[in-house]
């Protein structure tokens, strides 16, 4: 698991401080479902938010969201608090989140599946607390069993690495089967993005890594199909609704 300290350095704290804040820094598939998802008055959880930059991605998108966002780094909440006194910031670790089933129109998290090996304990829970939408990234590839998982060097500055995390990449089939048997079953499930060169910081031979951005959309105790739309996905999926 990654622990607090891993992205609590000087230089991962400014990172965050001086980056991912505005829709300007946002990769292409990033911008694909978020502006249509976002409502005005929409409470919008976020896993992972370092310094609170999506708080301001989303304003701009959407100027009236209720934000919260969560991050196992006492040191970025802090910053995080400070930044935007407006929104809301709690320290957590994403197993367990200390929200009410239903209580979010949509939860998001982004740069955090690719380096935490448990990603399904905590898109079970984000999936718990939203009454909507649960919007992720997550590294694909096909038929590689069910993770790989080597490592990911922090380093934000040329001189030195600051500490190491998982680097986690998933099955595609195994992800999407995961998603389908979510309790209750996802209305839907949605996909976009691409295959992309691997970050210079992961240590791994594969070259290429499908960048996958996943939307579900939380059904309802009735039960009915799931509508799953991954075409968009330059990736064959042969999972099978149960
Ligand atoms: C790579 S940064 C991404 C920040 C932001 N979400 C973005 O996309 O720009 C990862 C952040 O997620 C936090 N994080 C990693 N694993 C977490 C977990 N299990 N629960 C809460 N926060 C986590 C880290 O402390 C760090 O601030």
């Amino acid at each position: 698991m990654t622990t607090g300290k891993q992205w609590s350095s000087q230089s991962a704290i400014d990172y965050y401080a001086q980056h991912r804040h505005e829709v300007a820094d946002l990769y292409p598939s990033e911008t694909v479902f978020l502006p249509r998802i976002l409502f005005p008055g929409a409470k919008v959880l976020d896993v992972g938010c370092a310094s609170g930059g999506f708080f301001n991605i989303m304003r701009s998108y959407e100027p009236a969201v209720e934000y919260t966002g969560i991050d196992l780094s006492a040191t970025a909440v802090e910053m995080a608090r400070a930044r935007y006194p407006e929104a809301t910031f709690v320290l957590n670790e994403g197993f367990t989140l200390p929200f009410e089933d239903n209580t979010f129109d949509l939860v998001h998290c982004t740069s955090v599946f690719n380096n935490e090996p448990n990603y399904q304990a905590i898109l079970k829970e984000m999936y718990r607390v939203s009454n909507r939408f649960a919007l992720a990234d997550i590294r694909l590839l096909k038929g590689i069993g069910n993770q790989l998982s080597t490592t990911y060097n922090i380093q934000f500055e040329a001189d030195g690495i600051e500490d190491t995390v998982p680097y986690v990449v998933n099955d595609a089939d195994d992800v999407v089967n995961f998603i389908l048997q979510l309790d209750p079953k996802p209305k839907a499930l949605r996909g976009t993005g691409y295959f992309h060169t691997v970050a210079k910081e992961a240590e791994t031979t594969d070259s290429e890594i499908c960048m996958t951005i996943l939307l579900l959309e939380k059904g309802n105790a009735t039960g009915g199909q799931t509508v799953v739309d991954l075409g968009d996905l330059p990736i064959e999926f042969s999972a099978i609704q149960s």
